[in-house]
C-alpha cells in the first residue's frame, strides 16, 4: 500500500510503509516521479524488492526508473541493488565512500551492470537531476553512517532523512507524530546507539534548519509535519547525547 506525500500536475512522492515482511525493522521506501522521470529512495534489501516492484509498477513503468538514491550503505537501504540495475536502467547515487564498495553486492558475473551507472556522492553534497528538477543531496555523515546524505526535494519540500528521526513503531506508521514528547520514546534507544555523536547532530540541525521544510520523513516509522513538530523534533535532536558522547569504559570492558 501506498501513501502520497505529495502532488501536483507535475511532480508526485509516494512513501510505502508495509512492503517489508520477514524482519522486524520496518522500513519505508519512497518514490519521487517529476515529469515522467522517476527516483526511489532507499529501496531497500531483497525483502522489500518483490513487493516494491510490484507497488512500483502500478505508478510508473519500472524499466523507466531513472535513478535510485541511497542514503548510505546498510542491507536495509540497497541491498537489493543488483535486481533494479537488472531490471531497469538507472543510476544509483551513493557517497563517494561507499560507491567504490558497490561491486561487492554484484556477484561477479554480473559485474557490467554496475559499470558506469554509480553516482559518486562527493562529502559536500550534489543536486541530483530528476528531469528539469533536482533531488538535493545534503551532507548527513556520522548519522549514522560515515558517508550519509539526506535527501531534499525542492519542489514538495520534503526532507528524506534516512535513519535519522527513525522510529521503532511496530507495523509501520501512516500518519505524522502529533505528540511530539510522546514519540520521544520511539526514538531514543536507537538515535542513542546508532547515531555517532552530539556535535553531527548540531551541524546537521543547523544546516536543516535553512531548508523551506512542509516535512522530514525517515527510512523507518512516522514523519514529522508542519511547523511545530519539526521544530520539536530539531530541537530534540540538537541536543541528544548519543553515541561516543556516552561511551564509558565500561562499554569496552573484558568482563
Ligand atoms: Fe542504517
Ligand atoms: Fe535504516
Amino acid at each position: 500500500m501506498s501513501i502520497e506525500l505529495y502532488r501536483d500536475d507535475h511532480h508526485v512522492c509516494i512513501a510505502f510503509e508495509n512492503l517489508v515482511y520477514g524482519s522486524d525493522i520496518q522500513a519505508n521506501q519512497f518514490l519521487v516521479v517529476h515529469d515522467g522521470h522517476a527516483a526511489l529512495i532507499d529501496p531497500g534489501g531483497d525483502l522489500t524488492y518483490s513487493a516494491l516492484s510490484l507497488e512500483l509498477g502500478k505508478l510508473i513503468r519500472i524499466k523507466d526508473l531513472d535513478l535510485i538514491l541511497a542514503s548510505h550503505q546498510d542491507p536495509d537501504v540497497i541491498a537489493s541493488l543488483e535486481k533494479w540495475l537488472m531490471y531497469t536502467d538507472c543510476q544509483i547515487a551513493i557517497s563517494e565512500l561507499w560507491s567504490r564498495f558497490l561491486p561487492h553486492l554484484i556477484p561477479g558475473y554480473n559485474e557490467r551492470l554496475v559499470r558506469n551507472r554509480i553516482i559518486a556522492i562527493p562529502d559536500r553534497g550534489m543536486d541530483i537531476a530528476l528531469g528539469d528538477s533536482v533531488i538535493r543531496a545534503l551532507p548527513a555523515h556520522f548519522l549514522h553512517s560515515e558517508g550519509n546524505f539526506s535527501f531534499y526535494d525542492p519542489v514538495s519540500k520534503i526532507l528524506f532523512s534516512g535513519d535519522i528521526g527513525a522510529s521503532m513503531v511496530p507495523g509501520g506508521c501512516r500518519e505524522p507524530v502529533q505528540d511530539f514528547s510522546a514519540h520521544v520514546r520511539n526514538m531514543q534507544g536507537f538515535h542513542e546507539r546508532y547515531m555517532n555523536a552530539n556535535r553531527v547532530c548540531r551541524l546537521w540541525v543547523g544546516m536543516v534548519r535553512e531548508l523551506d521544510l512542509e516535512m522530514i520523513i525517515p527510512q523507518h516509522g512516522c514523519p514529522f509535519a508542519g511547523e511545530e513538530v519539526i521544530g520539536q523534533f530539531l530541537d530534540w535532536f540538537e541536543n541528544l547525547q548519543c553515541g561516543v558522547d556516552l561511551m564509558t569504559q565500561k562499554n569496552y570492558s573484558l568482563g
